[in-house]
């Protein structure tokens, strides 16, 4: 296994829509083991592919023992909605409150390939939401105000790297 770099905004490729997953193969389950390491080192409760620089349709979630390794994701059906704190390994030292679906149903891939067919409540189904918003180059940061959107952009502009 490997530590992978976990991109950090405003890195260009944490925007690109990434690609649908074809293949169920080693390749695709070294990349799920190095994640979940990745995750793991950096006490995250999820990571998706484009922030480790793969552009394709998967991430890892594990919410307080809840695992999953998510391919292909389609969120077809949401419910309510709670505004609660949420940070992203993208932004370390960030958590603000984000509004998402309280309840979602989820049409997934396992790394093996297996179709799934899962209704989430709570934080789980946030942090679904979240990750599967970074296959659309989506980010925590698109949900705040224009105001807290501004003051992220330059806190994260003043990071050393
Ligand atoms: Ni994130």
């Amino acid at each position: 296994m490997a530590i992978l770099n976990v991109l950090e905004y405003p890195d260009p490729a944490l925007r690109v829509a990434a690609s649908e997953v074809s293949e169920f193969g080693n390749e695709l389950k070294k990349l799920v083991a190095d994640m979940w390491e990745t995750m793991y080192l950096s006490k995250g409760v999820g990571l998706a592919a484009p922030q480790v620089g793969r552009s394709v349709r998967l991430f890892v979630a594990d919410w307080e023992g809840d695992r999953r390794v998510i391919v292909n994701p389609s969120i077809v059906e949401t419910e309510g909605a709670e505004k609660v704190d949420e940070g992203c390994l993208s932004f370390p030292g960030i958590y603000e409150e984000v509004t998402r679906p309280a309840k979602i149903r989820i049409i997934y891939r396992d790394e093996n390939g297996e179709r799934h067919d899962e209704t989430a409540e709570g934080y789980l189904a946030r942090v679904f939401s979240h990750e599967t918003d970074h296959l659309d180059g989506k980010l925590l940061i698109d949900n705040l105000s224009a105001l807290k959107r501004a003051f992220i952009r330059k806190k994260m502009s003043k990071k050393d790297r």
